[in-house]
């Protein structure tokens, strides 16, 4: 089934998990601007959940979404059940390779197998021009770039900015989660991404120096998961960044019992 065959063209797709923000609507509206039609997915994917993780309690708030969605001129809403994505008898599933494999596919070990899967299911059910993804979720946006171009997926990826609240914590459907005390703490992991940008930008180029800068802002109640600097299209570590070489300072701490990503592009100077 192509959902888009009849919808004119460009066609664009803005897959979610729903319980909206945003950061959600942001991509919805540039989809909007930008296609004749638009197609957005909700669908909480449980592929990309590990056993312990918050499937079962993840935010869910379809009739809000859905009328956001329509306010904002969302052509269809494509929202199946786990039993129509996944039928009895389903086994195929989409492995990214390498690129899957470190920080967010290293702590979370499948994650970026179900995310791959549904998304490739995804392109051919909604049959778009292009998909619009955050790139708050940097390394999610290196799995999908690789899938489409292994995979030959006709379409066009479009990354748009990560939307923050006024004191620089990343807009995610997790924050929900946090207390108000973990709600204070959570933007020192924006800080310790903005710390480790301020050292680049005043000439350090070397990896552990950079992740040292860091590592400062990043203080109880707050965890570190990790905190790198990474090439964002492999999301393998650069030891050392080289003139106007792309890079991104990415990171992850935890609050409490909710573990937050954030990640801000590292402009090296030339
Ligand atoms: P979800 O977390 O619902 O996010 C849907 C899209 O919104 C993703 O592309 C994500 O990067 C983007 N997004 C989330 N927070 C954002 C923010 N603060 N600013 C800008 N964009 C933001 O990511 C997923 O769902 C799933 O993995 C999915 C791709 C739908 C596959 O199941």
């Amino acid at each position: 089934m192509r959902w888009g065959r009849e919808l004119p063209r460009p066609l664009g797709l803005v897959p979610t998990m729903g319980a909206l923000h945003a950061g959600h609507l942001a991509l919805v509206e540039r989809a909007c601007d930008e296609c004749a039609a638009v197609i957005a997915s909700i669908f909480v994917n449980p592929l990309q959940f590990g056993p312990n993780e918050d499937f079962a309690r993840y935010p869910r708030a379809f009739d809000e979404d859905a009328a956001q969605l329509r306010a904002l001129g969302v052509a269809l809403l494509f929202a199946p059940t786990v039993d129509a994505m996944y039928p009895p008898g389903f086994s195929t599933d989409v492995d990214p390779g390498d690129v899957a494999t470190r920080y967010e596919g290293a702590l979370r070990p499948g994650h970026f197998r179900g995310v791959a899967t549904v998304c490739t299911k995804l392109f051919h059910v909604a049959g778009a021009d292009r998909a619009y993804f955050g790139a708050k979720d940097a390394q999610q946006v290196a799995v999908l770039r690789r899938i489409v171009r292994d995979l030959d997926i006709p379409v066009t990826l479009v990354i748009s900015p990560t939307v923050r609240e006024a004191d620089g914590l990343a807009l995610s459907s997790r924050n929900a989660y946090l207390d108000a005390a973990e709600r204070a703490a959570a933007p020192g992991l924006y800080r310790a991404l903005c710390a480790m940008q301020g050292a680049v930008a005043a000439g350090e180029a070397r990896r552990r120096a950079i992740v040292t800068a860091g590592h400062a802002c990043v203080q109880p109640p707050l965890r570190e998961a990790y905190l790198d600097v990474v090439d964002p299209a492999s999301f393998e570590p650069i030891e050392l960044l080289g003139p106007a070489q792309h890079a991104l300072a990415i990171g992850s701490v935890w609050v409490g019992t909710t573990r937050l990503i954030d990640n801000v592009e590292l402009p090296v100077p030339a």
